[in-house]
């Protein structure tokens, strides 16, 4: 069968990864892809939505699978549905669990799943009358997309108020940051569980970490994710089961009673306060760089998967995990994440080592090809990502092939995992 890859990233460039290797694949088609993902498939230069469905149509798609979060919230699914196409992800209705803070917690509240307490308001006077009532560090939250950048943690009251002013006002977020969310400061580790949806039914991943900030120690300021590893070994089985019973139950309940049922990734971040979980937020897709993570761990057909998932049948699917762990650390661009930075060719040595042909590659993000060379030119280049027994062999596969790839500027933080090894 052929499959439509919609995203441009790691994260698509993996799942592209995953599906080769599947024998149900024929074609894989990326749109737009990368400056790499053409050697997995084709790369398609087509932007609008419904003119993507007559290509799917065309192209005899018989899987398309979206990776970012924007055309969910835009309604690419509908779109697509409406053909009478396949498609794996939610629909604009249940993708407002990622593209409003405000729908997403008010939903929270009504189901009685876990989080952290909060006021949603467009009234500044609220806001600040909430505030005067937290101690510092408080969270402030803008309602909309922002593209990872609109959530700020605020060190003092005022500096809480501030920021209530800033998205309110227009000034910070444009219309994003119309409606806020404050909330107390949840003081925990954070965890990203994936759980891979038909409406009724999900198949839960194996827990994974993401390292948010830009330097070791997580310092710096928030990145789209600097590296990931999975499973993680925070989890234990009772973290399993509260997230079964206190978030996935009501939630796909919830959006069925809400005429939105979930299907797709649903990504559920969670803080662990003492043992106790909370839901920090939802996203509607596949986090990255956990997703180039999570492919390689998954050992039965990550096609059957997606298809099932799209076509309501998960519970006749059993999925196999492999009982290893996996690191991905990611390369940034000199400048990432605040401005662009000037492309750079990527030189790659020849892999020598049996051990790192066989356990490690590399996932390729922001990058562009020319004459059939690499450049570096987006913020996250490229991922080294590494598998083993123990997290301490993945991490050092994962390292041993990133240093096997040069570019200009190249910046990796060093300790990813580190909470799994301390
Ligand atoms: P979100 O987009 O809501 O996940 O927020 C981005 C990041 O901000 C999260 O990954 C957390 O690191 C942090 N964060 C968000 N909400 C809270 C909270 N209530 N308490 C502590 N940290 C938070
Ligand atoms: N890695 C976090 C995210 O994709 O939102």
């Amino acid at each position: 069968m052929n499959v439509l890859i919609i995203g441009s990233g790691g994260r698509e460039y993996s799942i592209g990864l995953a599906l080769k290797k599947d024998d149900k694949v024929s074609k894989i088609y990326f749109a737009p892809g990368n400056g790499a993902t053409d050697v997995i498939g084709e790369n398609i230069d087509i932007k609008d939505y419904s003119d993507l469905a007559v290509f799917a149509k065309e192209s005899d798609i018989g899987l398309t699978i979206v990776g970012p979060e924007a055309p969910l919230v835009d309604g690419v699914v509908d779109i697509f549905k409406k053909e009478g196409l396949v498609v794996f992800g939610p629909s604009a209705g249940a993708a407002r669990l990622e593209g409003s803070k405000v729908y997403m917690k008010n939903f929270l509240k009504k189901y009685d799943i876990p989080t952290a307490i909060y006021v949603e308001t467009a009234d500044e006077k609220e806001a600040f009358d909430f505030i005067d009532t937290l101690i510092a560090p408080i969270v402030v939250k803008a309602d909309g997309l922002c593209a990872g950048k609109g959530v700020i943690i605020a060190q003092s009251n005022q500096e809480a108020k501030d920021a209530v002013s800033g998205m309110l006002s227009g000034e910070s977020f444009g219309d994003a940051g119309k409606k806020v969310i404050v909330e107390e400061f949840l003081d925990g580790f954070e965890l990203s569980i994936f759980a891979i949806c038909d409406g009724d039914n999900y198949k839960l991943l194996p827990a994974a970490q993401d390292h948010k900030r830009l330097f070791d120690g997580d310092k710096g300021p928030n990145t789209g994710g600097m590296g990931a590893y999975a499973p993680t070994p925070l989890v234990n089985k009772k973290i399993y089961d509260d997230v079964k019973e206190l978030v996935m139950k009501p939630t796909l309940e919830g959006m069925k009673k809400e005429g939105s049922p979930f299907e797709g990734v649903l990504f559920i971040g969670l803080m662990i306060v003492d043992g106790v979980i909370k839901v920090l937020e939802y996203n509607v897709r596949f986090g990255d760089p956990e997703c180039e993570i999570l492919m390689p761990l998954i050992k039965s057909s990550v096609f059957d998967l997606f298809y099932k998932a799209s076509t309501g049948e998960l519970d006749s699917l059993n999925i196999e995990i492999d009982d290893r762990y996996a690191v991905g650390v990611v390369a940034a661009s000199q400048n990432y994440p605040y401005k662009s930075t000037k492309a750079s060719e990527i030189i790659a040595d020849e892999i020598l080592h049996d051990n790192l042909k066989e356990n490690a590659h590399i996932v390729y993000a922001g990058v562009t090809k020319e004459d059939d060379k690499l450049f570096a030119t987006g913020g996250r280049v490229l991922l080294g990502v590494g598998l083993g027994d123990s997290i301490q062999e993945a991490r050092d596969n994962a390292y041993d092939i990133l240093g096997q790839i040069h570019f200009i500027g190249k910046k990796i933080r060093m300790d990813i995992a580190y909470q799994a090894l301390k």
